[in-house]
């Protein structure tokens, strides 16, 4: 199938999903692997905030996704901190521009992230903040503008889970190198999770020796398989 241009990220030659159905995708890899609504459940009965880390925000799509899937499984009073990164950040126009394809399906949770996003002043480096009411809950977007290392050394908290969605190490070997996926180790809490797309060697190897308990799971869209980590201590 014929991969429409405005999909591409022109700094890596890489789309930034490459799947029609992006946003299942999404749910299958980083939330179903991750036992996402079982822990947050968790941190809602705790009264706590469930702590997500992303490498490469790009157009948010993890983060629309999530909203539907979080509403879908009827959650209600999640506080979830969704703590993301991007070193080439588009335009709140484009973004809208590339999750367009979903919108008969989450126009609201587009329209959501769209106005959030829109109010961040995306030339100024480091964190930027927007807070975000769904029915399931609020949603604290923190995206750090600038590279990935940068973000996770900055990090305050240590996350719950890691959603590693960086291009193919191919195309930007950068954002799996070991130095960054050995900082998100210890930006990880005992027991927290992550999960990526790639099944590629140096990306196992470098998660391994972060600490990370790597299993692979059956794939989809169009991957045979995929990743998930759990780091125990
Ligand atoms: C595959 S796309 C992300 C897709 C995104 N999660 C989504 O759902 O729309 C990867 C993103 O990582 C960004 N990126 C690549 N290398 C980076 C780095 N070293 N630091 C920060 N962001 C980076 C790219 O510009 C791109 O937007």
């Amino acid at each position: 199938m014929q991969i429409p241009d405005y999909l591409v990220n022109e700094q890596f030659d890489d789309r930034y999903f490459d799947v029609v159905n992006a946003m299942d995708e999404a749910q299958q890899i980083y939330f179903t692997n991750n036992n996402l609504i079982e822990r947050i459940t968790e941190t809602i009965k705790e009264k706590d905030t469930f702590v997500i880390g992303e490498t490469g925000f790009g157009a948010g799509r993890v983060v629309v996704s999530l909203m539907e899937f979080a509403e879908n499984s009827g959650l209600k009073n999640a506080c979830i901190e969704y703590n993301s990164v991007e070193l080439y950040p588009m335009s709140a126009e484009r973004m809208l521009f590339i999750l367009e394809g979903f919108r008969e399906r989450a126009g609201d949770k587009i329209d959501a992230l769209a106005e959030a996003y829109g109010g961040i002043n995306t030339r100024i480096s480091g964190w930027h903040s927007a807070e975000i009411s769904r029915p399931f809950g609020r949603l604290r977007l923190n995206l750090w503008i600038g590279e990935a290392l940068e973000m996770v050394k900055a990090l305050e908290k240590p996350c719950d889970v890691w959603f590693l969605d960086g291009h193919s190490p191919k195309k930007n070997p950068s954002i799996w190198r070991p130095e960054l996926m050995n900082e998100i180790g210890k930006k990880t809490k005992a027991g927290g999770t992550c999960a990526t797309f790639t099944v590629a060697g140096a990306v196992k190897r470098a998660l391994s020796e972060a600490g990370f308990t790597i299993k692979k799971y059956p794939g989809c869209g169009g991957k045979n398989e995929v990743l998930q980590g759990v780091r125990e201590i």
